[in-house]
């Protein structure tokens, strides 16, 4: 098989390290990868949210399987776009993709079925978002509806400091579209945990649990970041939380979305909050996580093509994840200054001693390869895992 991987970060490594394994595959091409990419597959020159190029690429090279990682693409449709032409991609479909894309649309779903999240109303009014800030008081979440790169959510201990939020967001217009709507939204205290599962629409299968830590600084302090690193599984979802998230989140989405015409098909990610025994969705994202692919991919003793294959032709009913026992963590190492300003070209030195170290794959994120180094290209760098 001919496979393509969608994306350049350490997700993407992961996703292709794991390929890579299949014996189903004999080449398999990166769009636009990095640098620890290119040890396994062909980069290609090509962005990421270059539809039309990579449905050319598709086309020409006859591609067997795309696999998309991150929820660009995924939300401008290049699942329904390969599909129409006949490539099998793995990914959810325009539509289903909305559950990421437009939080006020995952939010009335939740609402809607009776899935459990926070209290929240979505507003393309400025001096409605206010008044209603003002009603419900501090703390309290402001929300931009689009995709804004994990940036759009400010959590705001304060009223003024959440006005500030709505003012960035709806008139200053920070995230750009992404604002045209707010949510504003219950702060919901507890631990935070991710949960995904590989859906074909009808059967969940789930991974192991995951749990990703967003601040920048050790002891969770300092400004949120993409994610600094993970950890499989997370200790606070025990089995009877596990069977809870299925019967009480996973299933009825997944259901749900059918209901709606928007059958979902790929990995469904969960972000929930469990505070002693309730368990709230702070959202769903359409794709797998990054840094939560890198613990996770690690785990899964499966060959990872049929299962994504069962995923797109509604098999999933006949499969079984073979999960490895073993704990399994992702440490980011980030560029000085990261999520702020941060220089790019340093040379990283170290990566062949890894490779003598047994259960130990430093995945690259920010990497490219330049006059025989390896230098940084990105804010997050390497996830050591
Ligand atoms: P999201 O992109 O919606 O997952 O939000 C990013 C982060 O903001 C989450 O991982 C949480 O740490 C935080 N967050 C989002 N919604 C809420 C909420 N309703 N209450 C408290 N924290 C939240
Ligand atoms: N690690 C969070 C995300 O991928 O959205």
């Amino acid at each position: 098989m001919k496979v393509l991987v969608i994306g350049g970060g350490g997700r993407e490594h992961a996703l292709v390290w794991k390929i890579a394994q299949s014996p189903k595959v004999k080449k398999i091409y990166c769009a636009p990868g990095n640098a620890g990419i290119s040890e396994l597959a062909a980069c290609l020159p090509i962005d990421a949210e270059d539809i039309d190029k990579l449905v050319e690429f598709g086309g020409k090279e006859k591609i067997d399987l795309t696999v998309v990682g991150p929820e660009g693409p995924l939300s401008k449709g290049i699942v329904d776009i390969f599909e129409e032409i006949g490539l099998k991609i793995f990914g959810a479909s325009k539509k289903a993709a909305e559950i990421e894309s437009s939080k006020s649309f995952a939010k009335t779903l939740m609402d809607t079925y009776g899935i459990p999240t926070a209290a929240g109303r979505t507003f393309t009014s400025y001096k409605k978002a206010e008044a209603y800030i003002k009603k419900m008081g501090a703390p309290i979440v402001v929300k931009a509806d689009g995709l804004a790169a994990g940036k759009g959510v400010i959590v705001c201990s304060t009223e003024k400091e959440a006005i500030g939020a709505l003012n960035q967001i709806m008139v200053k217009r920070a995230f750009g579209d992404a604002g045209n709507k707010v949510l504003v939204e219950e702060c919901l205290t507890g631990e935070e945990a991710s949960f995904l599962a590989f859906t074909d629409g009808k059967t969940v299968l789930p991974l192991p649990t995951s749990q990703d830590h967003k601040p920048v600084y050790d002891n969770d302090e300092g400004p949120n970041t993409g994610g600094m690193g993970a950890y499989s599984p997370a200790p606070v979802v025990d089995r009877y939380l596990h069977k809870r998230i299925m019967e009480e989140v996973m299933i009825p989405t997944v259901q749900a979305m059918a209901s709606e015409g928007r059958p979902y098909r790929g990995v469904l990610y969960a972000g929930l909050m469990i505070d002693g025994d309730r368990i709230r969705v702070l959202e769903f994202n359409g794709r797998f996580g990054d840094p939560e692919a890198q613990p996770l991919l690690m785990r899964l003793k499966n060959d990872i093509v049929p299962i994504m294959e069962a995923t797109i032709e509604g098999r999933l009913d006949k499969c079984r994840l073979e999960i490895d026992d073993r704990a399994s963590i992702c440490v980011v190492m980030a560029s000085g200054g990261y999520p702020g300003a941060y220089r790019k070209g340093l040379t990283i030195s170290g990566l062949a001693d890894v490779r003598r170290m047994k259960d130990v794959v430093v995945f690259h994120a920010g990497t490219a390869a330049k006059d025989g180094n390896i230098v940084t290209s990105g804010g997050r760098v390497l996830g050591v895992t």
